[in-house]
């Protein structure tokens, strides 16, 4: 089996290039490296440096039977920052990404989103729930799912969406806007004080990238269909500090920010289709997991 990964050099991607790896897959990589880094990528793992706007040689070279789709523009601030460059990648190059996939008869997995797509809910919402994107990349993202569904039904593809949560782990960038625990861990690590936009009642669900790193490859045998990957319960910023105390071992002190212009009060996602379809449900505990990720970051 040969498999495409975009976005191979970054965070999950990384994480879903190792599973692959494991299960003896011909892994290749496209990735530019614009965010991710070039030794994320495991050495059996064979590296196109290229752009998703531009994939065909790196098709060429993989004659992929399987493409995982996470290259974008991950950042939400970057999206209402700069619209245009986001839906370039994010929206054209996924378009890209599906054209060059059709030439090689590869189903796709789309690494979407479902806190940028769902917005605030009031409970874990399931993959029907209105969706109410508020950034730029939220709608990018959405877009890009509308293509993929658009060509399950023009070409008969049997392409399938994943939506994850909030994802944490090693290799997480701690410099981003987002990515709490990746943020957090790597200033505690330093010995600085991390900052909570707001009074730390905002929930988010969290969940560890080995988790859906097993998800990703899950989908892949899966019938066409769109799948929430999350732990399927929110916790709140204070209840993920009081978490992450625990896995560090010390009561680290933390200090209150205003709250942030269009942070979500509350994300969280239901689960059960990904549970009944994939056979899939998270492993490991926030504990453990931010115990291992904690590992990661005071080590570099
Ligand atoms: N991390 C999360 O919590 C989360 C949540 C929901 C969805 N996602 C989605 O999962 C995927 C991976 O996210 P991540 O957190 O690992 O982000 P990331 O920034 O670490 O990974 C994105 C990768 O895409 C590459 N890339 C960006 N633009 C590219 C281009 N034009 N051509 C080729 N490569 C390009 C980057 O260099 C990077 O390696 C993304 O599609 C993101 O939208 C992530």
């Amino acid at each position: 089996m040969r498999a495409l990964v975009t976005g191979g050099a970054g965070f999950v991607g990384s994480h879903v290039v190792d599973a692959l790896l494991t299960r003896g897959v011909e892994v290749h990589v496209l990735d530019n490296l614009s965010s991710g880094r070039r030794e994320n990528v495991a050495a059996a793992a064979i590296f196109h440096e290229g752009d998703i706007r531009d994939p065909e040689d790196a098709f060429a070279a993989a004659r992929p039977e399987l493409v995982f789709h996470l290259g974008a523009q991950a950042s939400v601030s970057v999206s209402v920052q700069r619209p245009i460059h986001d839906a370039d990648i994010n929206v054209l190059g996924t378009v890209r990404v599906l054209e060059a996939a059709r030439l090689y008869n590869a189903k796709l997995v789309f690494s979407s989103t479902g806190g940028a797509i769902y917005g605030d809910v009031a409970g874990p919402a399931a993959e029907d729930h209105p969706r109410a994107p508020i950034s730029p990349y939220g709608t990018a993202k959405l877009a890009g799912e509308e293509y993929l569904l658009t060509w399950n039904r023009l070409h008969h593809t049997k392409h399938v969406i994943i939506r994850y949560g909030n994802v944490y782990g090693p290799r997480q960038d701690p410099h981003g806007e987002a990515g709490v625990v990746a943020i957090f861990l790597k200033k505690v690590a330093r010995g600085e004080v991390p900052t909570i936009f707001g009074d730390g009642s905002q929930v988010r669900d969290y969940v560890c990238v080995r988790d859906v790193a097993r998800a990703t490859l899950a989908a892949a045998n899966a019938e066409p269909d769109v799948f929430n990957i999350a732990s399927g319960s929110g916790s709140t910023v204070l209840e993920l500090v009081a978490a992450m105390r625990a896995a560090v071992g010390q009561a680290f002190p933390v200090e209150h920010g205003p709250a942030r212009l269009g942070d979500l009060r509350r994300s969280e996602l239901d689960v059960t289709r990904a549970a009944r379809r994939l056979r899939w449900q998270p492993e490991m505990s926030l504990e453990h997991d931010l115990h291992e990720t904690w590992e990661y970051f005071r080590n570099r």
